[in-house]
């Protein structure tokens, strides 16, 4: 087997055989095929595609490629979350300890930034001391004694994707729903949880654009992992618009907070009960008011724990980027768009994501939203508060913002899109 002859069988779009497929997957996670011939193979998938059984035998292959965990020493029916990727979406940081306190034991193996999108350990690393990177033994000890664990998948566990990944993150391969799909749940599958809700954004942010996109990919990984033996569900939601009112790191995590205090803005809260509901009837919870988990202190409590297992201070300051920028409204009316990509590539210029897979992120780097679509304005109110510690990055972050959102006159009836915008069992 020589990678050229896959590479050309996918260019000419052409089916990827079995055996390329295992031998391609095998050979990358060894080595033997370099960086540049597996990005070459990834854009030749983003653009030609692969088909159902492709799909299923790459995924197969990237779980073969490493080890396979068992949650069956735990007492509590596992529930996991995944989102494919939004701005702003924070969703996992209230989400696992509310779980958690509902009765479910709540394992999120979490990723870094990919593009224009955050990356739940890259903000959750904004808090001194905690620790992302667990051994297995670890990760199963602060499961079982706090209920919920976020932490890096561990590096015997689809070690294929982990390189793919980050590859894709710097080569402009993201968006291909056989590589989203297979990347997702091939690490979910590995991972042995017993029921897993998906959360596929649609919108400017996510990567997929539309809703047709958005259901072929949730029904593609619903199918893997029903096929699997795994529980899973998926919802489709909305990502024209951030989630919240924080993008970035240390911004995001001190917004999450304010939602395990029974506070938070209104959509955060919302997709965090709707995801909760969901996980917890996946794992045939049965009972159990997450709303009231949020309001009766008992989320925060597993959350102080589950950062503090993880080496983390639940009560330090967290960091504060060293420079400020407002964008104020040219005009007054009611705001009627506020794109979520824009915002997204905005937070990732001033440095809360990453350009090459080595490069660090600055944890108090983001965008601040002073305003949601639907809300009133007035002419000169700020808009956006813009935070880095590299000041020089200001202009290059505004140009991302130059059209990204736009101001009806007052009066203009709008109605923001629904949260959850579809299901998928
Ligand atoms: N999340 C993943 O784990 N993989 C992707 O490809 C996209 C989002």
């Amino acid at each position: 087997m020589d990678v050229i002859s896959v590479i050309r069988t996918k260019r000419d779009r052409g089916e990827l055989s079995p055996e390329q497929i295992d031998w391609v997957i095998d050979a990358y996670t060894r080595g033997e095929v370099a960086d540049e011939q597996m990005s070459a193979l990834a854009m030749a998938i983003l653009l030609n595609g692969m088909n159902r059984t492709e799909i299923a035998r790459w995924t197969a292959a990237m779980i073969a490629s490493g080890e396979r965990m068992s949650f069956d020493t735990l007492t509590r029916p596992t529930a996991d979350k995944h989102s494919t990727g939004g701005v702003g979406d924070k969703i996992t940081l209230p989400l696992a300890p509310l779980v958690a306190a509902c009765g479910a034991a709540v394992p999120q193996l979490s990723g870094r930034g990919l593009g224009h999108t955050g990356g739940t350990l890259d903000k959750l690393e904004s808090i001194p001391g905690w620790r992302a990177l667990l051994s297995n033994e670890e990760m199963l000890h602060v499961l079982d004694t706090t209920g919920a664990v976020i932490c890096a998948a561990g590096d015997g566990l689809a070690p294929a994707d982990k390189k793919l990944y980050a590859l894709r993150d710097v080569t402009g391969t993201v968006e291909a729903i056989p590589l989203i799909a297979s990347s997702i749940m091939s690490k979910k599958i590995a991972e042995g949880t017993g029921s897993l809700v998906l959360d596929v954004k649609v919108g400017t942010g996510a990567f997929m654009k539309n809703i047709e996109d958005a259901r072929e990919l949730a029904s593609t990984m619903v199918a893997l992992g029903t096929d699997s033996g795994v529980k899973t569900v998926a919802l489709l939601t909305d990502m024209s618009t951030p989630l919240g009112l924080t993008a970035g790191n240390a911004l995001e995590v001190r917004e999450s907070i304010e939602v395990l205090a029974g506070g938070g803005p209104a959509d955060v809260v919302e997709l965090t009960l709707a995801l909760a509901r969901e996980m917890l009837a996946a794992a045939g919870i049965e009972g159990a008011d997450p709303a009231k988990a949020l309001a009766d202190g008992s989320a925060m409590d597993v959350w102080r724990r589950m950062i503090s297992a993880q080496g983390g201070d639940p009560d330090a300051d967290l960091p504060i980027a060293r420079e400020q920028h407002v964008v104020t409204a040219p005009a007054s009316g009611v705001l009627t768009r506020l794109d979520a990509y824009d915002i997204g590539v905005a937070a990732w210029r001033l440095g809360a994501g990453r350009a090459r897979k080595e490069d660090p992120v600055q944890a108090g780097a983001g965008v601040e939203l002073h305003a949601k679509p639907g809300d009133p304005v007035t002419a000169g109110q700020p808009l956006l508060t813009l935070h880095t510690d590299t000041p020089e990055k200001f202009a290059y972050a505004l140009q991302s913002l130059g059209s990204s959102y736009d101001i009806a006159p007052a009066g203009t009836e709008f109605t923001a899109p629904p949260i959850v915008r579809g299901r998928i069992a």
